[in-house]
Formats: structure tokens, C-alpha cells, sequence
């Protein structure tokens, strides 16, 4: 009884096997559960075709937020990629204004290559990808379906280069011992537990304020 009162609080099924107690995490009433119950679909439409959105992403969806355009603040430009006009919120917009400040002091001139995109500007973003005739679930190991990006939230950013190179520059050195000062998180990181393909260029503004 005491052994039984120490175990963790989880539901588990105690079985009398030969005189030994068994412990199994098999719950009483999975059986329950028809299977077309467990299955959960979710699907993106893009132009004329539905795709089934698949791991990582299935069960991860972003509510877009609805955000005024003057919640949002321009990137200086000379931080961004070609002088790009990008935007971020208002609350992401300073803390990266003042990390952008902080690497220059150490030498670093980070760059920004995207900020803010609504949902319907990602779904451009596969249109152009299918038109160069890339398959949905190429694009996905690195683009987010529509609805699942953290660039609809404003406050995710990518910086330059993004793509694999830059998690071998001092840029990314800089950042993964310095972002989370400001509030910015590595969400795709090496090997994280979701198991999404690993951004080293795209950091989220999370501080709640
Ligand atoms: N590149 C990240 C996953 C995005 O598209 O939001
Ligand atoms: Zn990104």
C-alpha cells in the first residue's frame, strides 16, 4: 500500500500477475476509443488543391492574432536584408531594437530577412514554392503551412541568412548566448523535442509584458 501511495499520479492499471503487481500505463478505457475518433485530421487549402498537414505541424496551429497596422513598427532598414521595409509589433520592435544595439557593441551587425506575414502572405509564399513546382511536403520542413507560422504573431523574425549557414556564423554565437536577454527565443532549435527541422535564423520575441 505504501509503495502503491508513492507512485506517480498518473493513471495506471494495477494488475495481479502470479502474485506481482504489474504496472501497466495502458489506460482502463482506451478501449474504449474507436479509432476514427483518435485520428485527427487537419488540412490547408492552397489555390485549387487541400493538403493534409502532417507532423510537426499537425495540432500546432497559430490563432492569427487581429493586430491594428499601428501596433506594428518598421525594422530600421539598415538591419534588414536589401533595405527591405519588414514589420514587427510594437513590444518585439524594441526588445530587438536594443539586441540589435547590444551585438553591435560586441561587433555584430545582425541583419533581418523576415518579420511580420499574415497568414494569406504565407499561403503566397507556397503558391510561388508549388509553382516552382516544389512539393507541399518539401516546402513544409522549412516553411510553415498558412496558419502555423509564428510570423503571423509579429513577433517572430528570421535572420540573414536564413537558411543552413547561418548556424555556423558568430551571428548565431552571439544570439543563442545573448537573445534570451531581450525576450528572443531559438523556437526551431537543435534537436527540440517537437521535432521540427532545426532554424537557427528564427528567433521569437516571448516575453510576456
Ligand atoms: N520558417 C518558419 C517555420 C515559418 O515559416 O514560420
Ligand atoms: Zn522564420
Amino acid at each position: 500500500m505504501l509503495i502503491l501511495e508513492r507512485l506517480p499520479a498518473i493513471r495506471q492499471n494495477i494488475l495481479l500477475f502470479c502474485g506481482t503487481i504489474v504496472l501497466s500505463t495502458v489506460p482502463f478505457y482506451s478501449h474504449a476509443i474507436s479509432p476514427s475518433a483518435e485520428i485527427q485530421t487537419e488540412t490547408v487549402t492552397i489555390g485549387e488543391s487541400t493538403y493534409e498537414i502532417p507532423e510537426p505541424w499537425i495540432g500546432n496551429k497559430i490563432p492569427e492574432p487581429s493586430l491594428a497596422s499601428s501596433k506594428f513598427k518598421m525594422i530600421p532598414v539598415d538591419h534588414t536584408k536589401n533595405g527591405t521595409k519588414l514589420f514587427i509589433t510594437e513590444d518585439a520592435h524594441t526588445a530587438l531594437l536594443e539586441l540589435l544595439e547590444a551585438a553591435k557593441e560586441d561587433g555584430i551587425t545582425l541583419k533581418i530577412e523576415s518579420g511580420y506575414r499574415s497568414r494569406g502572405y504565407q499561403k503566397k509564399i507556397f503558391v510561388r514554392m508549388l509553382e516552382e513546382g516544389r512539393d507541399f511536403d518539401d516546402i513544409i520542413r522549412y516553411v510553415a503551412p498558412p496558419g502555423y507560422s509564428q510570423h503571423a504573431l509579429g513577433t517572430a523574425v528570421d535572420f540573414f541568412p536564413s537558411n543552413w549557414q547561418f548556424a555556423t556564423l558568430i551571428d548565431y554565437e552571439w544570439l543563442r548566448n545573448n537573445a534570451a536577454i531581450f525576450g528572443f527565443t531559438e523556437t526551431y532549435s537543435k534537436n527540440n523535442t517537437m521535432r521540427y527541422p532545426w532554424e537557427a535564423w528564427h528567433w521569437n520575441y516571448t516575453r510576456q509584458n
